[in-house]
């Protein structure tokens, strides 16, 4: 089956192809993704000018994904699109032009969720990174910790209560007089930082927790963020101190997400960590994680390359999975909730 995949939920446009079986293997034969570099200038997505940049870059996007993978549009089986969650006038751009495109070419089409499209960035590199796993979504919308008993069959553990992982890591960076995105920006300026010389807080992460209750992997961003603040302001020499307090920033979020991905390996028995978002190209968070997880005999599985910022090769690869739901109608939502997710 060849599936079309179109993913505009945020600031990227793509499109790819992904050939395989719902149930089976399946391997990415092109992936085109157009970084809007628009925002930059703003420190930070500005919705009206995503759906912009979208409408224009959306045909010769999707043009560019079926020449790559030598595929005429009359030989694609299924388009796969993300309907949510997202901004809502960017998703809006890329379900139409699914729309349209289904139409027209009489090709059934089908909505993916966003977040679920995550779990699967990582399989299509590494045929290892099957369920059962502990998957851990960290973007710059959504932080999700995960049981993935089956594809299709998840259990939520735990998820931000505040900002997201990478929602810190951009803000952060703005206090610290960094560009835009802010999450490569800030493990950029960490390389150089002297580990301990700011320490904070390590948020909703006290060695008395225990499982059942919500705080034992639920996560919160927002006090560790004022603690940068109070220190961005003491400090007397920002240009000294940034790289120490990146590393300082850093790492308290890898302390905590490295801290309560182990516990939910160790409450669920699961040898297999897959790591999904944004925040996922974070070396330093693979190196932590990865050293932690080997120690109890578990590894950790990580998006290749361009697949772990948002790419269309996911969202493909999720709608070849749902496929026995094209027909339904799509509709773009801001929110969306996670499908298969057990109460
Ligand atoms: O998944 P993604 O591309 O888009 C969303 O669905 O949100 O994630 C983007 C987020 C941004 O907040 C960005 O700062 C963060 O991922 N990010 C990183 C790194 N690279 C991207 N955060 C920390 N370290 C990185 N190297
Ligand atoms: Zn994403």
């Amino acid at each position: 089956m060849n599936v079309l995949g179109i993913e505009t939920s945020c600031d990227e446009t793509s499109a790819a192809v992904v050939r395989g079986e719902a149930r089976g293997q399946a391997a990415t034969a092109s992936c085109v993704i157009l970084s809007q570099d628009v925002h930059a200038v703003y420190r930070g997505v500005v919705p009206e000018l995503a759906s912009r940049a979208h409408l224009v870059a959306i045909g010769p996007v999707v043009a560019r994904a079926l020449a790559d993978a030598d595929l005429p549009l009359e030989a694609v089986d299924l388009i796969a699109v993300t309907a949510g969650p997202g901004l809502i006038g960017a998703l809006l751009v890329g379900v139409s032009y699914a729309k349209g495109l289904s139409l027209a070419a009489r090709v059934p089409l089908v909505g993916v969720h966003h977040l679920e499209a995550h779990l699967f960035g990582t399989v299509l590199d590494d045929p290892a990174a099957v369920p059962p796993f502990v998957g851990l979504i960290v973007s710059g919308g959504h932080s999700l910790l995960l049981d993935v008993r089956a594809w299709g069959d998840y259990r939520l553990l735990g998820e931000t209560r505040d900002d997201a992982v990478g929602e810190a890591f951009d803000k952060v960076a703005i206090l610290l007089g960094l560009g835009y995105p802010g999450g490569p920006a800030v493990e950029r300026a960490a390389r150089a930082g002297e580990p301990g010389r700011f320490r904070f807080p390590r948020p909703m992460l006290h060695a008395r927790q225990r499982p059942g209750e919500s705080d034992y992997f639920d996560l919160s961003m927002s006090g560790l963020k004022t603690a940068v603040i109070q220190a961005v302001k003491r400090t007397g020499d920002l240009a000294a101190e940034r790289p120490h307090l990146a590393r300082g920033f850093q790492d308290a979020v890898l302390e905590v997400l490295v801290t309560k991905t182990v516990r939910a390996a160790d409450l669920t028995g699961y040898r297999r960590v897959v790591l999904g978002g944004g925040v996922a190209s974070n070396h330093a968070l693979r190196e932590a994680l990865a050293a932690a997880l080997a120690a109890r005999d578990a590894t950790l599985h990580v998006p290749s390359g361009r697949l772990a910022t948002d790419n269309a090769a996911m969202i493909a690869r999720a709608g070849l999975f749902r496929a026995a739901e094209a027909g339904r109608p799509v509709d773009a939502a801001a929110r969306l909730p996670f499908p298969g997710l057990a109460a």
